[in-house]
């Protein structure tokens, strides 16, 4: 999510670092903005000018260090505590301390991410969702020393991006995954049971509920990996038997079924 996190920022016309551990992934997410800026310049909605302007606010490192210069971060690194932890220590250490360090987790606690630096009030959950051009929503997260600055400087950045910012406090999953992982793990236990086929269960969340996409596909999309995780979050963070994880789900994380990035999921791409 990096990669459209960095392209909105740029589109609005911020100057951004786009930081990853490797130069191939860092080339693939230039790649992957090309291509879906390219999606509007080939709709005349911009122009290839704009396009080439935009690409160039854009610097890509491979060294944290870059960060030393930011005003704001927006961390969307792998969905695991440890790491984030650790990277949230060193961006305490390396990015001026006006900076504020948002994560774009999907459930990990921003209390806890905030506990491991030394600034917890500029710590704050700042939720994308995928396609991040596309998508509408950011979900803003308030951890338990978040002060209320930080948290206006985040919402007046969603609206700077395009972007609606609705807010919660911090809680396993927050508002989206609580209420949206536990319907892809239902619809998973369904496809387990041999209720119904995977097109079935799709087709009727589709075409009944008025979903874009069926909650297998939408499983596939998000990644069968960073479900388990979320769902293992509410797991352990609520102790609640409601939230475990369905056993065919950990079975294709297990396979590497891990959706459309793996090329195969519930579906074959
Ligand atoms: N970059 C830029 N534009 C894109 C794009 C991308 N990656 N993907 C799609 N678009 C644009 C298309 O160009 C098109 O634009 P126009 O309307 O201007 O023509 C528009 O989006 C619709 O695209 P398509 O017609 O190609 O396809 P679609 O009708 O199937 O819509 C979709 C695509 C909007 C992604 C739709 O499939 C959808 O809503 N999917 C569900 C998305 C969703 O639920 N996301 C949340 C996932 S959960 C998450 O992210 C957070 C988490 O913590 C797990």
């Amino acid at each position: 999510m990096g990669n459209g996190i960095a392209q909105v920022a740029a589109r609005a016309g911020y100057t951004v670092i786009m930081c990853d551990m490797k130069e191939e992934f860092l080339l693939r997410g230039m790649s992957a903005i090309d291509k879906s800026l390219q999606r509007d310049v080939d709709k005349q909605k911009l122009s290839a000018d704009e396009k080439t302007e935009i690409i160039g606010r854009i610097e890509s490192t491979t060294e944290l260090e870059t960060l030393n210069s930011a005003s704001f971060v927006v961390e969307a690194v792998t969905e695991d505590l440890s790491v984030k932890t650790e990277l949230f220590r060193a961006l305490d250490r390396i990015t001026p301390p006006a900076a504020v360090l948002a994560s774009n987790t999907s459930s990990i606690s921003i209390t806890r991410l905030g506990a491991t630096t030394n600034r917890s009030d500029k710590v704050i959950g700042m939720h994308f969702m995928n396609p991040v051009p596309v998508m509408k929503l950011v979900e803003v997260i308030r951890g338990i020393a978040t002060s209320n600055e930080t948290y206006e400087q985040v919402r007046g950045l969603a609206e700077k991006l395009g972007k609606t910012a609705l807010d919660c406090n911090d809680s396993p999953g927050f508002v989206s995954n609580r209420v949206l992982l536990p319907m892809i793990n239902e619809a998973i236990f369904v496809l387990y049971e041999g209720v119904a086929t995977r097109e079935s269960i799709d087709g009727i969340m589709k075409l009944g509920m008025n979903h874009p996409l069926g909650p297998l596909q939408l499983a596939d999309f998000i990644g069968l990996d960073v479900c388990l995780a979320i769902l293992n979050v509410l797991y352990d963070g609520f102790g609640d038997p409601k939230y475990r994880a369905c056993p065919l789900l950990k079975r294709y994380v297990d396979a590497g079924w891990l959706g459309r990035k793996a090329g195969r999921g519930f579906y074959e791409y």
